[in-house]
């Protein structure tokens, strides 16, 4: 047997130490791989290669990116076995009990908290934007009176571009200023827009004079009172929220929002592609879901018949596991007690027997307990949100606009990054070899 020998793979990295030797039992080759931040470079991989001219090299297989660093980000940390969860460096738990979301989108989308006169001006900007153009409203009314409101906010997000045609020169620092500007501003005005149209009312344009949250509350509560004065136990349980959903690195949504906007389309369209990917069962439309599920279950007796189910393979338990939190979800202990705070004021929800009985069971059972299935934040915030008297369907657009921090901030990390490329994965071709075409039917 030929000594093998070893094969550089010649990469930046943090020193010598810090690599990996790769046997390759095809060649008998080593091949030495840097590691950086505890990251192989899945490019590096490429130079592991047979005899074979035509190897294009090793691959690394990733459905679903179970353990692929897309990026390098230092907006939100999580560790998924603690149950930590910090925006740029701060526990959300401090954040959550202190912070304001307005506070909370200057911070994830610069980095550092905003001084007063900072704070005050971007409250300011953001007040200030708030209305949509006329035309804008003529769009919603198009919609089915049945239209779910995250398609309603989707296709909005979107059609804003058609508004802003100069938010293309993403370059342009002040025009990603102002189309971040516009979309915090705007996203709360359209979604309380689609609330109304869900509802048959008339639209409640912005109130200036109102903070983000209570703004928000009045376009979507105001009757004929002429000032909407938000219940501030629900207003501040919807900052919280907000603060809690803002952002979670590269989730399902997150990802969709940095993989289009590295095409270096504007932001607006980015953003839709966000919010499409959100709308699913799976992300942020488990919200929905959790509450379908309870009212399925209709009766607590009917709890452990319902858990067999899942066990058994019908369906799962929604607002339960998570990708990346295998003890916890933190977000979901702030929203339980939050939760109690707002039922203390309109009365225990009539399904939190259901849902505290779901509890109970699935985190004492050996199933969810051997894959490390908890609550996540969507397991009680559409509890809350009911109880507010949102519509089953609007849960996930207020998910939505917290969110729209995130996104965005993440958006503009990924054009700032000079190592960022239009997204574009490989893929490990399974179809047929060449074969000649034969027509099979008349044209
Ligand atoms: N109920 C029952 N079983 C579950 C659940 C659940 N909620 N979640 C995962 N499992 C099971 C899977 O069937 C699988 O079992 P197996 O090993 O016997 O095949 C095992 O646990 C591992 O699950 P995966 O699907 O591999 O986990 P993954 O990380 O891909 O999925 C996800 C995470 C999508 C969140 C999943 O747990 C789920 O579907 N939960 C319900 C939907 C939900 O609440 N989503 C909101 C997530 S939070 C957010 O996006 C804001």
């Amino acid at each position: 047997m030929t000594k093998p020998s070893i094969v550089d793979v010649p990469t930046a990295t943090d020193g010598p130490a810090n690599a990996i030797d790769v046997t390759d039992s095809r060649t008998g080759q080593t091949h030495k791989l840097p590691i950086t931040d505890g990251a192989i470079r899945a490019a590096d991989l490429k130079k592991i290669k047979t005899a074979d001219e035509d190897d294009p090299g090793l691959l690394s297989y990733d459905p679903a990116f179970l353990n692929t660093a897309s990026c390098r980000s230092s907006i939100t940390f999580i560790d998924g076995d603690k149950g930590i969860l910090r925006y740029r460096g701060y526990p959300i738990e401090q954040l959550a009990e202190s912070s304001s979301f307005l506070e909370v989108a200057w911070l994830l989308r610069k980095g550092e908290l905003p001084n007063q006169q900072e704070y005050d001006q971007f409250v300011h900007d953001i007040t200030y934007h708030t209305y949509v153009h006329e035309n804008m409203r003529k769009f919603l009314e198009g919609f089915r009176y049945d239209a779910h409101p995250m398609a309603m906010l989707n296709s909005s997000v979107a059609a804003l571009a058609s508004f802003y045609p100069r938010s293309r020169n993403i370059f342009d620092e002040r025009e990603r200023d102002i189309s971040i500007i516009r979309l915090l501003a705007k996203v709360p005005t359209i979604a309380a827009f689609c609330y109304r149209h869900l509802k048959g009312l008339p639209f409640v344009y912005p109130d200036n004079g109102l903070s983000y949250v209570d703004n928000f509350l009045s376009m979507v509560a105001r009757m004929t009172e002429p000032r909407y004065e938000a219940n501030p136990i629900f207003s501040r349980a919807l900052e919280v929220l907000f603060i809690l959903h803002a952002d979670h690195e590269q989730n399902c949504s997150t990802s969709a929002v940095r993989a289009v906007g590295s095409s270096h389309v504007d932001p607006f369209s980015a953003m839709s592609a966000g919010i499409a990917a959100l709308f699913g069962p799976l992300h942020g439309g488990a919200n929905e879901q959790v509450l379908r599920m309870i009212e399925e279950i209709g009766h607590v007796k009917n709890v452990p018949q319902f858990i067999e189910g899942v066990k058994g393979g019908k369906g799962k338990l929604m607002g339960f596991g998570h990708r990346v939190y295998k003890s916890y979800d933190p977000r979901a202990t702030i929203v339980k007690e939050l939760a109690d705070e707002v039922f203390k004021v309109v009365g225990v929800d009539r399904d939190l027997e259901i849902a505290l009985e779901l509890e109970r069971i699935a985190l004492s059972d050996d199933y969810f307990k051997s894959r490390k299935l908890y609550p996540n934040v969507d397991f009680y915030t559409g509890l809350i949100y009911r109880s507010m008297a949102f519509p089953t369907e609007f849960f996930t657009v207020l998910f939505a606009i917290a969110r729209t921090a995130g996104w965005l901030s993440q958006w503009e990390e990924m054009l700032l990054d000079k190592e960022q490329k239009i997204a574009r994965p490989r893929q490990v071709y399974t179809g047929y070899d060449e074969r000649a075409y034969r027509r099979q039917i008349k044209l």
